[in-house]
């Protein structure tokens, strides 16, 4: 029962700094609804992965000129005229800054599963591509983390808030938090994006998005194809601008 009380206390404390530490959304501003020029060329992190294939094969749709920045281009599997594959590292920036170079937008779906070492993978990676995009000049940042921290902290269900975050995922998240903060102290035009649980299904193209979706009970869903069909549409909408919002079925 001792056990079982710290446990909750210890969940309880976790997700109060997660809160504190992540980013929180102030209102949206009345001018911040307008539609921008359209970028032409997109720097994508984190593409060989499963929401970044699909913002891969997406962006590629949507007749976008695309970079991939990956580790391994075999793991790609996608070929077309308009998509470059650039062979690099997030952690290492000088290849980031190569990447970024020319491009007219970022987005990033970058993650591992590295969850029970302490990592900066993605707060380190993340900065070096602030770092890269704000010394060439390059705005728009749209970046994938997760419902369950800053202002959206429990909206992952309680399944995640009592287990799966406290018990599997505290170093991953709290990597996130901090990966959050390095965006929203850029210069940077950045539009946060926060899923619910993730899963593989087919794009629906209607999600619920903003500030008040998740379920603190039960754990929503989306799949990593309407992520990034939300992702793309950051890139000439306003709304959101310098937001988490979080979207979810
Ligand atoms: N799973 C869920 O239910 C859930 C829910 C909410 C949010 N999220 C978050 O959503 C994001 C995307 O998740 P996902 O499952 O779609 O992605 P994923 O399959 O885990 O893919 C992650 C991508 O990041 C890349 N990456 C990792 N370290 C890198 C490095 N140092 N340099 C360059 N690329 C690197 C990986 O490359 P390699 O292929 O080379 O490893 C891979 O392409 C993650 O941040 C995840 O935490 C997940």
């Amino acid at each position: 029962m001792l056990l079982l009380a710290l446990f909750v206390l210890y969940a309880a404390a976790l997700s109060i700094a997660l809160a504190r530490a992540g980013v929180r959304s102030g209102p949206l501003g009345p001018n911040e609804t307008a539609s921008r020029r359209r970028p032409a060329k997109v720097l994508i992190l984190g593409a060989t992965g499963g929401t970044g294939r699909e913002l891969v094969a997406q962006a590629l749709q949507r007749g976008y000129t695309v970079t991939a920045l990956v580790r391994d281009p075999s793991k790609l599997r996608i070929e077309h005229p308009q998509l470059k594959v650039i062979r690099g590292d997030v952690l290492d920036a000088s290849s980031v800054e190569a990447a970024v170079r020319d491009q007219d937008a970022v987005l990033s779906a970058l993650g591992h599963k590295r969850y029970f070492s302490p990592t900066r993978t993605l707060s380190k990676g993340t900065g070096n591509v602030v770092r890269a995009m704000e010394s060439h000049g390059v705005q728009r940042f749209v970046c994938e983390t997760s419902l369950g921290i800053g202002d959206s902290t429990g909206r992952m269900g309680l399944y995640y808030t009592l287990f799966v975050i406290p018990v599997i995922l505290p170093l991953y998240y709290w990597d996130k938090t901090r990966q959050e903060r390095a965006i929203a102290a850029s210069k940077l035009d950045w539009v946060i994006t926060r899923p619910a649980a993730l899963n593989n299904r087919a794009r629906r193209g209607k999600y619920r998005h903003g500030f008040d979706v998740g379920r603190f009970l039960w754990t929503v869903r989306i799949s990593r194809a309407d992520v990034a069909d939300f992702m793309l549409n950051q890139l000439t909408m306003d709304t959101y601008l310098r937001t988490a919002p979080g979207v979810c079925w």
